[in-house]
């Protein structure tokens, strides 16, 4: 049982094992659902409840979509099984708590994360929060998500991130995991440093987000790397040095120019294709490190035979999302602007044309896409 933010007593039963149809219009809700490969639709399905203690109902005021949802959507993520509500990004306003949640009440305004982390079992002792073993990336995964009119997010202590008055909330959706994911895995794992030299391959949303948050470490070049030439046009908007169109298939004999033959010290690869992640191998320096992000889905060859005498770090990671909160000083100061990543608006009515406008990015030029709820 919870208490809602106008002060109803919320039931303890879960409704979501009740048809949506037995249910008051206010138990009702719309929310994306994925419904096997190929298949999704704009649902009716009851609200969350709490289910434990430390759970909260977050009442979604926007929310987006990410790349690891048109995954699930192909059926490329097992894990996700049909009736998924999806979605793991979103800013909205706590609508009840559990008995356990201290530091978050009704009304709040606040951030969720795509990892939810229990704080106590060893991974996040240690800070890798991604590999909680109750929690992780769950949300519209392996329970049901942000893209929703209200979330159940298990949790809430040390899952949801306070918003501070006047904060820019389209901006603060980029932290539920792109800025995160581009940070940590990208510029923090690739140990960019003042006056390094990085190539980032990949100028999708993450390589965007590890292009802005790089440069709070003022390296010397990026080098950003892609084939859609839109995207190459923002990377040099947001401070890419050098754009380079790997169409003719000459980006790595261009950066090996650019570096004097070196290569650089950090490759960052921001794509998750075999292809990828060789251009990285091709391109890092010696003493330098192959920062993965890409979610890889095949066989990836590992060139150890040109590599093993290179004194080279590869380095893989789930977002863990520890440095949200460091982000969200960084986005409220003003010092990286992840509204420059938003193409796009859309209210949750239209959810489906935003999976359109988005899942054909190449022609529509979508970044990221705001959905309001
Ligand atoms: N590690 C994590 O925790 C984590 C978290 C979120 C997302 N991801 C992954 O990060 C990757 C990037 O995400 P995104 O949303 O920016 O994807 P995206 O598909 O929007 O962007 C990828 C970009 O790579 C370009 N590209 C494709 N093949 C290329 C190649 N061979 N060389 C250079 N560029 C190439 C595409 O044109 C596109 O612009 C995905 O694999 C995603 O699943 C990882
Ligand atoms: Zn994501
Ligand atoms: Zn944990």
């Amino acid at each position: 049982m919870g208490v809602n933010v106008r002060g109803r007593a919320i039931l303890s039963v879960a409704p979501c094992r009740m048809a949506a149809a037995d249910l008051t219009e206010e138990a009702i809700m719309k929310a994306f659902v994925y419904q096997g490969p190929g298949k999704s639709a704009l649902e009716e399905r009851p609200r969350p409840d709490i289910t434990a203690p430390t759970d909260a109902i977050v009442r979604i005021v926007k929310t987006t979509i990410c790349g690891t949802d048109l995954h699930i959507l192909k059926g490329d993520v097992p894990s996700c099984a049909p009736g998924r509500i999806l979605g793991h990004e979103g800013v909205g306003v706590v609508e009840a708590v559990g008995a356990a949640v201290t530091a978050f009440h009704p009304g709040d305004r606040v951030i969720v994360s795509c990892i939810s982390s229990c704080g106590k079992c060893e991974y996040c002792r240690k800070g890798m929060y991604s590999h909680c073993t109750t929690g992780g990336w769950i949300l519209g995964n392996t329970i049901d998500g942000t893209q929703a009119e209200f979330v159940r997010t298990p949790y809430a202590d040390t899952s949801l991130y306070h918003i501070p008055a006047g904060t820019d909330e389209d901006a603060l959706v980029m932290l539920s995991d792109i800025l995160p994911t581009g940070f940590e895995c990208g510029v923090l794992n690739g140990k960019v440093q003042p006056g390094s030299s990085v190539a980032i391959v990949g100028a999708g949303p993450i390589g965007l987000a590890a292009l802005l948050t790089a440069q709070f470490y003022s390296p010397a070049e990026i080098i950003m790397i892609d084939f859609d030439d839109n995207r190459l046009a923002i990377a040099t908007r947001f401070g890419a040095t050098t754009a380079l169109n790997n169409s003719d298939g000459k980006a790595v004999e261009k950066v090996m120019a650019l570096t004097g033959g070196r290569g650089v010290d950090t490759a960052i690869e921001a794509v998750g294709v075999p292809a990828s992640f060789v251009t990285c191998e091709d391109i890092v320096a010696p003493g330098g490190t192959i920062a993965n992000i890409g979610v890889h889905g095949m066989k990836v060859d590992l060139h150890l035979e040109r590599l093993w005498d290179r004194n080279i770090a590869i380095t893989t990671r789930l977002v863990d999302t520890v440095t949200t909160p460091m982000l969200l000083k960084t986005v409220q100061s003003r010092k990286v602007d992840p509204t420059r990543l938003i193409t796009h608006h859309f209210t949750l009515d239209r959810i489906l044309d935003a999976y359109e406008t988005f899942g054909h990015a190449a022609k529509t030029n979508a970044l990221k896409v705001i959905i309001e709820a």
